[in-house]
């Protein structure tokens, strides 16, 4: 039996005010567009005819513009999980017009098995091929399409043609059983395949909607002084852990964050003669990585998908043989897997928004109380890595705000699982130390010099216990950037 076939604004009608919408693929790859901004202007009809519409959104990780942006505009969304980055959804969210829940992306699949967040109610998913039997291939992103494919009642599928069909086989797509009856995940190195090509769903729930539409991918800045300084620090922090022994000389398979000091890290890697070629275990793949798995420098990678700019993705449709042999994308309930990250060794490396000098991390909420994106498969592999590492500039705000602090205002990643602090000045090793010596390490070895002064004097005051903080004064620096808008001004008055 043929699939039926509809325009987006069509399969927009078929959601109703209060649904919840499981959406396809991971930043903006494999993220559907056409339905999505169909289904904010449904949206907007419905509010100018003073009726509500509001849905609820489970995604795999942010999203592009067309869906985050789009329906945030509209002000369509009545809650959203998990990881976000776009500006609209992100300001909506902050201003509380939207109820946003953070949660660690290897666990939203399950979690909606679970039923912990109520129904999915459709799906809607980009893919480069259907068939009449209901056999899904994704295009470039995959999240938590299995999941959302079989919880919904109705699967919109935006057919499009922008992307090959000839993609299919560089998924490996399947989910994890339920407890008590989950087994192991059966991938003990890089490459394993444990699933298969395609998403399997009873063809009488989708509906096809045919589109040709590019990727949403921007390209990442280029690298500057500091970046570079960060990345040729981790290239050498990881040739000294080699020579003693605690990276073995194989090496290990690496996870490396979202953004641009990760794509300036794998960079500085690529470059060191003394790291050898490597494997890739995690979530985004980025152009570094294709640059890498070109070269030679990356032999494999796993992730959840290609979030490369458009000239990146052109570069590897034309090669596509050569990509699908050493690319494999997979649901994030696998691509984040504690209990694969922890089998396989994996080298974790993060981006805070700030660290305390005892070593808790904030990648999410600035100044305590903004989000910025989300803890993202950051906590995934933070935990369970064979050695977690954290990166960041030292200032942000052209100095004015001291990316370490005497405490956190938020905290995502905590003192047990933070290993190694690289800065643009230099590694804090925190493995083995006690509180006071991993706030002497990383005052000696990653603060801004402006900033070394203040935080010895808050270090040095004089509280005494496992801990030294002084509550007091704990949050003099974000106290002093909120009144003077300069972390210079912090008083430290005992
Ligand atoms: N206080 C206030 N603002 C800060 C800050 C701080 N301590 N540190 C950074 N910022 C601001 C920057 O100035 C910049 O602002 P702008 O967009 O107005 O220029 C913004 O935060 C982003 O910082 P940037 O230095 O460009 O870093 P980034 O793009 O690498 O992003 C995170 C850093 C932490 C936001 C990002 O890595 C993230 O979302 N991490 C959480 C999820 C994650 O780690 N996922 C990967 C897991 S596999």
């Amino acid at each position: 039996m043929a699939l039926t076939k509809m325009t987006p604004s069509e399969a927009a009608r078929l959601i109703k005010n209060g649904d919840n919408i499981g959406f396809s693929g991971f930043t903006h790859a494999g993220c559907p567009k056409a339905v999505p901004r169909a289904l904010a202007a449904l949206a907007e009809e419905e509010h100018n005819a003073g009726r509500p519409f509001k849905i609820g959104m489970f995604t795999g990780a942010s999203t592009g513009d067309s869906i985050d942006g789009a329906l945030a505009r509209a002000k369509a969304v009545s809650f959203r999980t998990p990881y976000q980055t776009t500006p609209d959804m992100r300001n909506a969210i902050n201003n509380e017009e939207i109820a946003y829940f953070d949660v660690h992306l290897s666990t939203l699949a399950q979690d909606l098995r679970y039923g912990f967040y109520g129904p999915v109610d459709v799906a809607i998913v980009e893919a480069c091929d259907v068939t009449d039997d209901g056999q899904i291939v994704p295009t470039v992103g995959v999240g938590i399409s299995p999941t959302v494919c079989s919880l919904a009642k109705k699967v919109i599928v935006e057919l499009n043609s922008w992307h090959p069909k000839e993609l299919r086989g560089i998924h490996d797509l399947c989910q994890l059983a339920d407890p008590p009856h989950r087994k192991d995940t059966g991938i003990t190195a890089v490459r394993d395949r444990v699933g298969c090509d395609h998403i399997k769903v009873d063809p009488a729930k989708i509906v096809v909607v045919e589109v040709n539409e590019p990727n949403e991918g921007s390209g990442f800045a280029p690298v500057d002084e500091t970046t570079h300084k960060i990345g040729e620090n981790v290239a050498k922090f990881f040739v000294s852990e080699m020579k003693a022994g605690r990276i073995p000389s194989s090496f290990l398979p690496i996870q490396s964050g979202v953004g641009n000091i990760a794509n300036a890290v794998l960079a500085a890697l690529a470059e060191n003669d003394q790291i050898p070629d490597m494997e890739v275990y995690t979530e985004v793949i980025q152009d570094a990585v294709i640059d890498m798995l070109a070269n030679g420098r990356v032999k494999f990678a796993s992730g959840s998908s290609l979030t490369v700019s458009n000239p990146t993705m052109d570069r590897i449709y034309e090669n596509l043989p050569f990509f699908k042999e050493r690319v494999m994308l997979r649901p994030t309930e696998f691509s984040n897997n504690p209990e694969i990250v922890r089998r396989l060794g994996i080298v974790a490396m993060n981006t805070a928004l700030e660290v305390d000098i005892f070593g808790n991390v904030n990648s999410t909420n600035v100044m305590g109380n903004k989000i910025m994106n989300g803890v993202g498969g950051s906590g995934d592999f933070t935990r369970s890595a064979y050695m977690s590492i954290f990166l960041t500039p030292s200032t942000a705000k052209g100095g004015k705000i001291s990316a370490f602090v005497p405490m956190v205002s938020h905290t995502d990643h905590n003192e047990h699982d933070v290993k190694i602090i690289i800065s643009e000045y230099g590694v804090a090793d925190l493995r083995g130390k006690s509180p006071r010596q991993r706030a002497e390490a990383i005052i000696e070895n990653c603060v801004h010099p402006d900033y070394r002064t203040l935080l010895r004097a808050y270090l040095d005051h004089g509280t005494k216990g496992q801990t030294p903080v002084s509550l007091p004064v704990a949050f003099s620096f974000h106290r002093a950037f909120l009144e003077y808008g300069d972390m210079h001004q912090a008083e430290l008055a005992f």
